[in-house]
């Protein structure tokens, strides 16, 4: 079990688990820090850096730091709202309002903390398969690696030039068209659709990826790979009677199948 350490923020003590990211402390605790590239489910990376606090006391180094790599230790004090943060922010936003002019988030987000306008020249690219709206935070190249285990997508050139597509934006196989990198986005930028027996990820350079037909209502209602996923997760009793079904038509079967076995028709093992 973790060890529970006692840090202080703003001057109020809270009770953190040893090494838990301040950020998360913030989050829970309902002090608001605004974030583009931290995910609870995922590693912290550190690279938007809108997450700034001040260490103001503790066993490290004082000064500014991203608090969602800042890890909790006993006798940690950090303050997050000085005037250098909020300065440093406010840059922050505007660098990604020019970054990323078409995303009505970075604009809201952006508005919350009081920047509606940026001094940066817009980047819009024209034909930018994610739309003008990425900010490079990654979450969708961490979600598609660290937990679908897939890594489809990548950063591709440098500096300037940096972008997050499939390898020579090229469509790639490897993609299992799960979605989870345009859930994880926090700037809408990832872009998909199903179009009658396909997935096509259009931000991913068009990658397609075939959808499962549900054999009883005719359904298309999952990519294939997701759906031999789930399928190779279900309790071998059942697993060849909901073979190849929808979610919705295996509740059916499975509440008739209640129904039957509580009326003592069927019993447990009968298909
Ligand atoms: S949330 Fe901390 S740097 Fe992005």
């Amino acid at each position: 079990m973790k060890k529970t350490v006692r840090i202080k923020i703003n001057g109020k003590t809270y009770e953190a688990e040893e090494g838990e990211s301040i950020l998360s402390v913030c989050n829970r605790e309902n002090i608001d820090i605004p974030n583009l590239c931290f995910n609870e489910a995922l590693a912290p990376y550190g690279a938007c850096r809108l997450c700034m606090v001040e260490v103001v006391n503790g066993p490290g180094k004082k000064g500014m730091t991203t608090s969602c790599t800042l890890e909790a230790v006993e006798g940690l004090e950090v303050v997050t709202d000085t005037e250098q943060i909020v300065k440093y922010r406010n840059v922050l936003f505007e660098l990604y309002l020019a970054q990323a002019p078409n995303s009505e988030e970075i604009k809201e987000m952006a508005a919350k903390y009081g920047v509606t306008k940026t001094r940066f020249a817009k980047k819009a690219k024209p034909l930018d398969p994610l739309g003008n709206k990425c900010v490079l935070c990654g979450q969708c190249v961490r979600v598609c690696d660290e937990i679908m285990g897939t890594a489809a997508i990548n950063y591709i050139g440098r500096g300037f030039h940096t972008k997050i597509n499939t390898p020579y934006l090229e469509k790639n196989d490897a993609c299992m068209g799960c979605g989870a990198c345009a859930e994880v986005c926090p700037t809408g930028a990832i872009q998909m659709e199903d179009i009658y027996d396909k997935r096509i990820m259009k931000s991913w350079s068009g990658t397609e990826v075939k959808l499962k037909k549900c054999k009883s209502c005719g359904r298309y209602f999952a990519p294939e790979p997701i759906a031999e996923f789930a399928y190779a997760k279900l309790d071998p009793e059942i697993k060849e009677e909901l073979k190849d079904l929808c979610p919705d038509c295996r509740r059916k079967l499975l509440s008739r199948k209640e129904i039957l076995i509580s009326q003592g028709e069927v019993s447990k093992n009968e298909d």
